[in-house]
């Protein structure tokens, strides 16, 4: 056989080179698919090596999903910095009773009116909630200010809880409760399915209120999930009935208007004003319904599309994950999208802001003055009758307030609907101020002496805090109580071992 060959060979040389083209062309190839296999086996050790553990269920220790996702932890983290003001905004605390001492009496009776301070990043969530004196100095002897509730949008350990112990029973317990429990701050579990790293929804009320509007989150697209996941918080929401279930009020509707109905239709109020009596509602903080109406997102854009920009290293593209005001980084945020300069757009967005707030200023005013004349009346005699207008104009006024300046981000995500609340409110507070007028002229009432309310300490004393006690009790149980909570959820390994 072989012989034959040979001599084929040598009578025909041209199926030589043919065998030996065939031979090189099958090298060739056997090679490439050497190549190939190498290099994909190179891929799936990089993936394998770079996923260093396995992460299942709900796991609030941001620590260790940040060994597998290094480049979003790593800025992640960074929203425990606090370096950057605009002219209202940044990402530093800001102590706002101080700067507006008449939301303390805005808040006369409510846990408000004792403390109140700007936001900050989201690694401050579980120590701004703790320190706070809204929260209080629950011991065991003292008794909670807040239900456990209050913790839902603090950490992923609260859907951990809410696993473990069932819903109803997580909303229904005390804050304190859970104080060893909900120790890491807000992160990766929070808003990603840890198999697929998919945006995933991880709070029932939002499902729940979709549900009850005949909507179906799965039905989400992906962009839309770049917002929804901050829906999960960044939302108006109440706490229902004496389980605290938290509730997002949007059956009727997302508007100002509608969510008032909800409340109206209920009778719910979320206190009742030491002052004026008026029964009062207080807004949280209603980015999500407020930034639908605006242009962004009449364009189709997702919170994360500003807070979350893309960035690049080594031409690997990934998220942003410091969640901070856009302005601390307008290139590669706004500027992705529009051409004008840097200046110019910062100026756009402290243009409507100063709107709003020239507005916003003027009802912190009115409504005071309301309020201190409702005290008036009542303290002349007036009845319920008498006042029950100028009340439900009032809880009215300071709704539409609220609603417009507890969004933080709202004069600019919607500058004209937040300018269109504000005009109201101002309109109900000059309207209340009218009725209560009359009602101060039937019973002999000439004048009515304002009181100074000029700074944070002396609105507070007016409406009858005890401010030092207060402070005195809370940085005592800051030194006492909050460590142990701190201690047992460290031995318990509930903060990760390298945080
Ligand atoms: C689990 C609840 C939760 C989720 C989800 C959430 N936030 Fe927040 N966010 C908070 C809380 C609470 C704070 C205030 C923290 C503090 O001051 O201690 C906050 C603060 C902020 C701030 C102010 C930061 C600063 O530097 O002043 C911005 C901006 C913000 N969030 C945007 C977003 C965006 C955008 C998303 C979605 C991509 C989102 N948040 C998702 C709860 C949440
Ligand atoms: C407040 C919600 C939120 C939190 C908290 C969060 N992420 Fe994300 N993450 C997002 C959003 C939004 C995207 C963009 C997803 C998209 O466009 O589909 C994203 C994208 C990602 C991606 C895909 C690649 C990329 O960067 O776009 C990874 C991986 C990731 N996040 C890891 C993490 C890790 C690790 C943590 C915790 C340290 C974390 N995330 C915390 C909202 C969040
Ligand atoms: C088109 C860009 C854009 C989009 C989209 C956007 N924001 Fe904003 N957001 C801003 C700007 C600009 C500010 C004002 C920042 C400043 O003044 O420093 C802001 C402010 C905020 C603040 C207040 C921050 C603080 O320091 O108190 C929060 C909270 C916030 N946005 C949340 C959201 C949420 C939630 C969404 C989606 C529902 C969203 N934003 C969508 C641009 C955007
Ligand atoms: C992902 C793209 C995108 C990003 C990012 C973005 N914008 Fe826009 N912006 C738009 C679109 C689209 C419109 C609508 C344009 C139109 O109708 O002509 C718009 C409209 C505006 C308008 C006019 C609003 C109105 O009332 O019609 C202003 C002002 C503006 N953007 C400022 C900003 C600022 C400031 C930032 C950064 C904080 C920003 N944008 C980020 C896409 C973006």
């Amino acid at each position: 056989m072989l012989k034959k060959l040979s001599e084929s060979i040598k009578r025909n040389p041209v199926i030589g080179w043919g065998i030996f083209t065939v031979v090189m062309v099958g090298v060739f190839l056997l090679g490439l698919l050497a190549a190939s296999i190498t290099e994909r086996r190179a891929e799936i050790a990089t993936l394998y090596a770079n996923k260093k553990i396995e992460i299942t269920g709900i796991n609030a220790k941001n620590e260790e999903w940040g060994l597998n996702y290094p480049r979003e932890y790593d800025t992640w983290k960074k929203t425990k910095n606090m370096d950057f003001r605009s002219k209202h905004l940044g990402n530093m605390t800001e102590d706002v009773l101080e700067s507006r001492p008449e939301m303390v009496v805005l808040w006369a009776g409510y846990a408000f009116s004792r403390d109140y301070s700007a936001p900050r990043g989201h690694m401050f969530a579980i120590e701004d909630v703790s320190h706070t004196l809204r929260t209080g100095t629950p011991d065991g002897e003292t008794q909670d200010m807040q239900p456990s509730t209050c913790w839902a949008c603090k950490s992923p350990d609260v859907p951990r809880m809410m696993q473990e112990k069932g819903l109803e029973e997580f909303y229904k317990a005390s804050w304190s409760e859970h104080g060893c429990e909900i120790v890491n701050p807000i992160g990766c579990a929070d808003c990603h399915d840890p198999q697929t790293m998919n945006l995933t929804i991880t709070r029932p009320a939002l499902i729940e209120a979709f549900e009850r509007q005949g909507k179906k989150i799965e039905d989400a697209t992906p962009q839309e999930m770049r917002s929804l996941v901050c829906a999960q918080c960044h939302v108006e929401y109440y706490f229902q009935g004496d389980g605290k279930y938290l509730t997002f009020p949007w059956d009727g509707g997302m508007t100002v208007e509608a969510m008032e109905e909800y409340f109206d239709n209920s009778n719910y109020a979320d206190w009742t004003h030491t002052l004026s009596r008026a029964p009062m509602l207080k807004a949280q903080h209603p980015d999500y319904e407020l930034f639908l109406l605006g242009p962004h997102a009449q364009r189709g854009l997702g919170c994360a599309d500003c807070h979350m920009p893309y960035k690049a290293e080594g031409g690997i593209k990934y998220s942003d994950h410091q969640i901070v005001s856009p302005l601390k980084n307008i290139s590669s945020t706004c500027q992705t999208c529009h051409r004008d300069s840097e200046d110019n757009l910062r100026k756009y967005v402290y243009e409507y802001q100063d709107k709003a707030l020239e507005i916003r200023d003027r009802i912190e005013i009115e409504l005071t003055k309301a309020h201190i004349m409702a005290k008036a009346a009542w303290d002349n005699g007036a009845t319920e009758a008498e006042m029950q207008q100028a009340l439900q104009l009032i809880r009215q006024a300071q709704w539409r307030w609220d609603f417009a300046v507890a969004s933080h981000g709202g004069s600019f995500h919607a500058p004209v609907e937040t300018q269109r609340i504000l005009a109201h409110s101002l309109d109900r507070s000059m309207q209340a101020q009218l009725e209560l007028q009359k009602t101060l002229f039937a019973l002999g009432v000439r004048e009515v002496t304002m009181p100074d309310v000029s700074t944070k300490a002396k609105a507070q004393e007016y409406i009858g805090l005890d401010m030092k006690k207060l402070r005195d009790d809370k940085d005592n149980w800051i030194k006492t109580t909050l460590p142990t909570w701190v201690e047992k959820a460290k031995a318990e390994g509930k903060i990760a071992s390298n945080s």
